[in-house]
């Protein structure tokens, strides 16, 4: 057989929630070789989530060192690079030092309720949804940017004298690689400027209005572009140097992207730190009546934008984090499975994980998480059974919600994501949803996708048909409960969601 020839390669780097990673993919879409790094989740206070995002750059750096060291690859075999990242996770550094002003304030964080508050107080929750397609709330980026510039002392000064730069993890990643203080590359893309709330839908540029009433001056924002172009190039004092930076995308859309939805009506699910279902929507804004998202699922280059309805689960791996971390019951979170199997059953219990209040369909900022439904017969076995049952009856409310509001009900689930080799949470979310769920065998959907796009951009692949000709089914689980006990515990489930409301005062 003939070598590897030059260029035969994409990188993709996902700088997730709970770690970085880079993943070498080939043209068949196959993985090669991955780097992975886990960075610090930094809690100050009940409620906030930061980020160090100096280390989270560091890791980068080294996982692309360890991707192309384990696969013997260099930069000239590397065609392009495509950048997924964790959404609206905010950062804001100082252009001319390239150091940022204050950790990263994570999605999860909830310390901004008050600033949405004060913003509904005049118009409401939803005063901007017809142009941004979200409900004023913690999670999205533009409060938390609000947040750093009234909070953390001498931001305002800096900000107004054009001295900050804003960015969502994908615009901090990139600004570094092509060169930061040096020239870097101050750039976002469609998908992840969809979710600060300043960004038009339509127009897919910054709403002036809208950044009026918060107060933020558009000197500090990143440049919309496309979700694959080439943006510019690795600076040449780095591992990569000259290779193309030409993919950006949030990591859920490119997990849609990586799962070959491009057609209105395709759906996928991704467990991960939080759980995201998104339902392509073609050309159409489709608002939701039923709490889901408008945002935008991807813009090729010139190619007019594919939107798409989201569900967001704030809370699905992070949860076995949690019982790992906070109470001690695992030692690994691969030990969740074993300790879950170990009973039939929840033994009654019910978990819901309102850590960061609840998302999607609820939105309420209001909620704090529950263990409802104890007695003594409960154990730390029936506890991390909950926490997992916890992801799948969360889903099964986003799909009501994705049924309610489209023509057609979903026949069936794509799921990807770290928690989809739990063999029992996936035939038990098959039972609790009643549908078919399919795993593909790259499950390394989200990576996948950010490689696509810069492979597009670049000719690397040709167009969506081929890459849709490397999607191939693992793995398929059918629905096996009875749908009496299903809806016996559906009930109970959406009565234990109810305890966790109005515990903020
Ligand atoms: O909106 C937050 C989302 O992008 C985080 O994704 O994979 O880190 O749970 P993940």
């Amino acid at each position: 057989g003939r070598g590897p020839a030059l260029s035969d390669y994409i990188l993709a780097i996902d700088q997730g929630t709970t770690s970085s990673r880079a993943i070498i993919f080939d043209r068949a879409g196959q993985m090669v070789s991955t780097g992975q790094k886990e960075h610090r989740q930094i809690f100050p206070q009940p409620g906030w989530v930061e980020h160090d995002a100096v280390e989270i750059w560091d890791n980068v750096r080294e996982v692309i060192g360890n991707a192309l060291a384990r696969a013997n690859l260099t930069r000239h075999n590397i065609a392009a690079v495509g950048i997924t990242n964790q959404r609206e996770t905010t950062v804001v550094w100082d252009r001319n030092t390239g150091k940022p002003v204050y950790n990263a304030i994570v999605w999860q964080d909830v310390r901004t309720q008050p600033i949405c508050d004060a913003l509904a107080a005049d118009g409401g929750a939803d005063r901007f949804k017809a142009a941004t397609g979200l409900p004023l709330s913690p999670y999205f980026a533009g409060t938390k940017l609000k947040w750093i510039l009234d909070n953390v002392e001498g931001a305002r000064t800096k900000a107004d004298a054009g001295d900050l730069l804003f960015g969502t993890t994908d615009s901090w990643v990139l600004w570094n690689l092509t060169g930061g203080t040096d020239g870097g590359v101050h750039v976002t893309d469609v998908t992840n400027a969809s979710r600060t709330l300043f960004m038009d839908l339509k127009t897919l540029a910054w709403d002036q209005s809208i950044l009026e009433a918060f107060g933020v001056p558009a000197s500090l924002l990143p440049e919309i572009k496309s979700s694959a172009e080439v943006y510019g190039t690795v600076h040449g004092s780095q591992l990569l140097r000259h290779v193309p930076v030409a993919g950006i995308l949030g990591d859920q859309q490119a997990a849609t992207f990586g799962q070959a939805a491009f057609d209105a009506g395709d759906a996928k699910n991704t467990y991960g730190t939080g759980c995201f279902v998104i339902v392509n929507t073609g050309s159409d804004i489709v608002e939701s009546a039923n709490g889901l998202l408008t945002t935008v699922a991807y813009k090729i280059g010139d190619g007019a934008p594919c939107y798409a309805l989201e569900g967001s689960i704030a809370v699905a791996g992070s949860l076995v984090q949690w019982l790992r971390d906070n109470l001690g019951i695992i030692g690994s979170a691969a030990e969740v499975e074993e300790l879950a199997s170990s009973v039939p059953d929840s033994g009654g219990a019910y978990f819901v994980p309102a850590f960061s209040g609840l998302f999607a369909p609820y939105w309420r900022a209001d909620a704090r998480g529950a263990l409802v439904g104890l007695t003594r017969f409960v154990t730390k076995a029936h506890i991390a059974r909950a926490a997992l049952e916890a992801t799948a009856f969360q889903t099964r409310e986003v799909l009501e919600a994705v049924n309610a509001d489209a023509a057609v009900p979903l026949a069936e689930l794509k799921v990807d994501g770290g928690m989809v080799a739990n063999d029992a949470l996936m035939q038990f979310q098959a039972d609790i949803l009643g549908v078919p769920v399919i795993r593909p065998k790259v499950a390394e959907t989200t990576a996948l996708g950010a490689a696509y796009a810069a492979g597009l951009a670049t000719g690397f692949w040709q167009d969506l048909a081929e890459l849709r000709s490397n999607w191939a089914e693992d793995r398929r689980w059918k629905p096996q409960l009875d749908s009496s006990e299903r809806d016996r515990q559906l009930r109970l489930w959406k009565k234990a969601v109810t305890r966790t409301f109005d515990w903020v005062d």
